[in-house]
Protein backbone atom coordinates (compact mmCIF):
# COMPACT_ATOMS: atom_id res chain seq x y z
CA UNK A 1 0.00 0.00 0.00
CA UNK A 2 1.21 3.64 -0.51
CA UNK A 3 0.32 6.29 1.49
CA UNK A 4 0.75 10.29 0.11
CA UNK A 5 0.73 13.16 2.20
CA UNK A 6 0.60 16.53 0.63
CA UNK A 7 0.15 19.91 2.18
CA UNK A 8 1.78 23.20 2.71
CA UNK A 9 5.07 23.63 4.97
CA UNK A 10 4.81 23.28 8.52
CA UNK A 11 1.42 21.70 8.57
CA UNK A 12 2.61 18.47 10.40
CA UNK A 13 2.85 15.90 7.20
CA UNK A 14 6.36 14.35 9.41
CA UNK A 15 5.26 14.51 12.49
CA UNK A 16 1.92 12.10 10.89
CA UNK A 17 3.76 10.56 8.51
CA UNK A 18 6.62 9.25 11.18
CA UNK A 19 4.16 7.86 13.17
CA UNK A 20 1.55 6.15 10.45
CA UNK A 21 4.77 4.85 9.00
CA UNK A 22 6.01 3.57 12.48
CA UNK A 23 2.28 2.17 13.28
CA UNK A 24 1.93 0.45 9.86
CA UNK A 25 5.86 -0.73 9.43
CA UNK A 26 6.02 0.60 6.38
CA UNK A 27 8.62 3.05 4.89
CA UNK A 28 8.27 6.64 5.90
CA UNK A 29 9.87 9.02 2.73
CA UNK A 30 10.13 12.64 3.79
CA UNK A 31 10.71 14.32 -0.02
CA UNK A 32 11.02 17.97 1.91
CA UNK A 33 14.13 16.34 3.27
CA UNK A 34 15.31 14.97 0.04
CA UNK A 35 14.74 18.56 -1.38
CA UNK A 36 16.73 20.23 1.56
CA UNK A 37 19.40 17.03 0.74
CA UNK A 38 19.83 18.78 -2.69
CA UNK A 39 19.61 21.95 -1.70
CA UNK A 40 23.05 21.30 0.71
CA UNK A 41 24.44 19.44 -2.35
CA UNK A 42 24.05 22.90 -4.53
CA UNK A 43 25.59 25.16 -1.82
CA UNK A 44 28.25 22.37 -1.63
CA UNK A 45 28.94 23.26 -5.19
CA UNK A 46 27.88 19.94 -6.46
CA UNK A 47 26.22 18.81 -10.00
CA UNK A 48 22.81 17.97 -10.23
CA UNK A 49 24.06 14.67 -11.79
CA UNK A 50 26.12 13.61 -8.72
CA UNK A 51 23.65 13.80 -6.61
CA UNK A 52 21.98 10.70 -4.84
CA UNK A 53 20.13 11.33 -1.87
CA UNK A 54 18.75 8.06 -0.30
CA UNK A 55 16.46 7.66 2.80
CA UNK A 56 16.93 4.62 5.09
CA UNK A 57 14.79 2.39 6.97
CA UNK A 58 16.32 4.09 10.34
CA UNK A 59 14.81 7.88 8.79
CA UNK A 60 18.27 8.75 8.12
CA UNK A 61 18.75 11.21 4.82
CA UNK A 62 21.92 9.80 3.03
CA UNK A 63 23.36 12.31 0.55
CA UNK A 64 25.81 10.18 -1.32
CA UNK A 65 25.82 8.17 1.52
CA UNK A 66 26.65 10.77 3.91
CA UNK A 67 24.34 11.00 6.40
CA UNK A 68 23.09 14.79 6.31
CA UNK A 69 20.04 14.54 8.56
CA UNK A 70 20.87 16.54 11.38
CA UNK A 71 21.83 19.27 9.25
CA UNK A 72 18.73 19.71 7.04
CA UNK A 73 16.92 22.27 9.78
CA UNK A 74 17.74 25.69 9.11
CA UNK A 75 15.72 28.70 7.79
CA UNK A 76 18.89 28.85 5.50
CA UNK A 77 17.92 25.75 3.88
CA UNK A 78 14.19 26.29 4.11
CA UNK A 79 14.50 29.12 2.01
CA UNK A 80 17.32 27.16 -0.46
CA UNK A 81 15.12 24.41 -0.61
CA UNK A 82 12.04 25.92 -1.36
CA UNK A 83 13.81 28.01 -4.36
CA UNK A 84 15.87 25.03 -5.76
CA UNK A 85 12.90 22.57 -5.92
CA UNK A 86 10.89 25.10 -8.56
CA UNK A 87 13.46 24.07 -10.97
CA UNK A 88 11.84 21.36 -13.42
CA UNK A 89 15.51 19.49 -13.67
CA UNK A 90 15.79 19.27 -10.00
CA UNK A 91 12.39 18.12 -9.43
CA UNK A 92 12.61 15.35 -12.50
CA UNK A 93 15.72 13.74 -10.43
CA UNK A 94 14.08 13.92 -7.03
CA UNK A 95 10.97 12.29 -8.66
CA UNK A 96 12.77 9.58 -10.40
CA UNK A 97 14.63 8.73 -7.38
CA UNK A 98 11.08 9.35 -4.65
CA UNK A 99 9.60 6.65 -7.32
CA UNK A 100 12.54 4.21 -7.54
CA UNK A 101 12.51 3.93 -3.38
CA UNK A 102 8.85 3.29 -3.35
CA UNK A 103 9.04 0.85 -5.83
CA UNK A 104 7.60 -2.57 -4.86
CA UNK A 105 6.71 -1.50 -0.98
CA UNK A 106 4.77 -0.16 1.35
CA UNK A 107 5.55 3.77 2.01
CA UNK A 108 4.10 6.75 3.39
CA UNK A 109 5.64 9.25 1.51
CA UNK A 110 4.82 13.05 2.00
CA UNK A 111 5.71 16.31 0.33
CA UNK A 112 3.99 19.01 -2.21
CA UNK A 113 3.12 16.76 -5.36
CA UNK A 114 3.04 13.10 -3.87
CA UNK A 115 -0.43 12.06 -4.88
CA UNK A 116 -0.34 14.79 -8.18
CA UNK A 117 2.84 13.91 -9.54
CA UNK A 118 5.19 11.03 -7.66
CA UNK A 119 2.58 8.52 -6.61
CA UNK A 120 -0.59 9.48 -8.45
CA UNK A 121 -1.87 5.46 -7.78
CA UNK A 122 -1.33 5.80 -4.18
CA UNK A 123 -4.36 4.47 -2.10
CA UNK A 124 -4.64 6.77 0.34
CA UNK A 125 -3.92 10.37 -0.23
CA UNK A 126 -4.00 12.62 2.22
CA UNK A 127 -3.58 16.64 1.61
CA UNK A 128 -2.99 18.12 5.39
CA UNK A 129 -3.63 21.55 6.31
CA UNK A 130 -3.69 24.34 9.05
CA UNK A 131 -4.46 27.96 9.10
CA UNK A 132 -1.66 30.06 8.71
CA UNK A 133 -1.11 31.66 11.98
CA UNK A 134 -1.32 27.61 13.60
CA UNK A 135 1.80 26.52 11.27
CA UNK A 136 3.81 29.57 12.39
CA UNK A 137 2.70 29.10 16.22
CA UNK A 138 3.83 24.98 15.87
CA UNK A 139 6.96 25.87 14.40
CA UNK A 140 8.21 28.47 16.81
CA UNK A 141 6.76 26.04 19.51
CA UNK A 142 9.29 23.29 17.85
CA UNK A 143 12.62 25.69 16.64
CA UNK A 144 11.95 28.99 18.64
CA UNK A 145 12.57 32.49 17.19
CA UNK A 146 10.80 35.72 16.29
CA UNK A 147 6.92 34.59 15.36
CA UNK A 148 5.58 37.61 12.80
CA UNK A 149 9.54 36.80 10.68
CA UNK A 150 8.37 32.32 10.82
CA UNK A 151 4.88 33.48 9.86
CA UNK A 152 6.33 35.72 6.85
CA UNK A 153 8.93 33.18 6.04
CA UNK A 154 6.04 30.40 5.92
CA UNK A 155 3.86 32.60 4.31
CA UNK A 156 6.70 33.07 1.44
CA UNK A 157 7.12 29.57 0.90
CA UNK A 158 3.49 28.76 -0.02
CA UNK A 159 3.00 31.36 -1.99
CA UNK A 160 6.43 29.62 -4.11
CA UNK A 161 5.22 26.18 -4.14
CA UNK A 162 1.53 27.24 -5.01
CA UNK A 163 2.37 28.97 -7.77
CA UNK A 164 5.50 27.65 -8.94
CA UNK A 165 4.69 26.63 -12.98
CA UNK A 166 6.48 22.74 -12.29
CA UNK A 167 4.30 20.74 -9.95
CA UNK A 168 2.46 23.30 -7.84
CA UNK A 169 1.63 22.35 -4.78
CA UNK A 170 -2.03 21.21 -4.80
CA UNK A 171 -4.58 18.48 -3.78
CA UNK A 172 -5.27 15.47 -6.11
CA UNK A 173 -8.84 15.64 -7.12
CA UNK A 174 -8.91 12.29 -4.99
CA UNK A 175 -7.17 13.45 -1.76
CA UNK A 176 -8.98 13.54 1.68
CA UNK A 177 -8.57 17.09 2.71
CA UNK A 178 -7.79 17.37 6.36
CA UNK A 179 -7.83 20.19 8.40
CA UNK A 180 -5.99 19.77 11.72
CA UNK A 181 -6.04 23.11 13.18
CA UNK A 182 -7.97 22.39 16.17
CA UNK A 183 -6.66 19.07 16.34
CA UNK A 184 -4.08 17.01 18.23
CA UNK A 185 -1.32 15.04 16.23
CA UNK A 186 -2.83 11.80 17.92
CA UNK A 187 -6.37 12.95 16.83
CA UNK A 188 -5.01 13.14 13.30
CA UNK A 189 -3.28 10.11 13.65
CA UNK A 190 -6.17 8.08 14.73
CA UNK A 191 -8.65 9.72 11.92
CA UNK A 192 -5.65 8.40 9.34
CA UNK A 193 -5.62 4.94 10.91
CA UNK A 194 -9.56 4.67 10.59
CA UNK A 195 -8.98 5.69 6.27
CA UNK A 196 -6.52 3.38 6.20
CA UNK A 197 -8.73 0.43 7.30
CA UNK A 198 -11.91 1.40 5.52
CA UNK A 199 -9.13 1.36 2.17
CA UNK A 200 -7.55 -2.16 3.13
CA UNK A 201 -11.08 -3.34 3.61
CA UNK A 202 -12.09 -2.20 0.34
CA UNK A 203 -9.45 -3.71 -1.70
CA UNK A 204 -9.82 -6.82 -0.04
CA UNK A 205 -12.91 -6.92 -1.16
O1 LIG B 1 8.54 19.96 3.57
P1 LIG B 1 9.79 20.78 3.69
O2 LIG B 1 9.57 22.12 4.26
O3 LIG B 1 10.90 20.05 4.36
O4 LIG B 1 10.25 20.98 2.17
C1 LIG B 1 11.30 21.84 1.83
C2 LIG B 1 10.98 22.50 0.48
O5 LIG B 1 11.02 21.51 -0.55
C3 LIG B 1 9.57 23.08 0.42
O6 LIG B 1 9.55 24.46 0.67
C4 LIG B 1 9.10 22.82 -0.98
O7 LIG B 1 9.32 23.94 -1.77
C5 LIG B 1 9.99 21.71 -1.49
N1 LIG B 1 9.29 20.46 -1.71
C6 LIG B 1 8.73 20.24 -2.96
N2 LIG B 1 8.15 19.04 -3.26
C7 LIG B 1 8.10 18.07 -2.35
C8 LIG B 1 8.64 18.27 -1.05
C9 LIG B 1 9.21 19.50 -0.77
O8 LIG B 1 8.76 21.12 -3.80
N3 LIG B 1 7.56 16.90 -2.69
Amino acid sequence: MKIAIDGPAAAGKTTLGKKLAQTLGFLFVPTGAMYRAAALAAHRGFRLEEIDITVTEAGKILLNGEDVTALLSSPELDELSSVLSADSQVRERLVALQRKIAEGRDVVMEGRDIGTVVLPGAELKIFLWATLEERAKRRQREQGGNFEEILEAIRRRDERDSTRACSPLKPAPDAVFLDTTNKTPEEVLEEVLKMVEERRARMGS
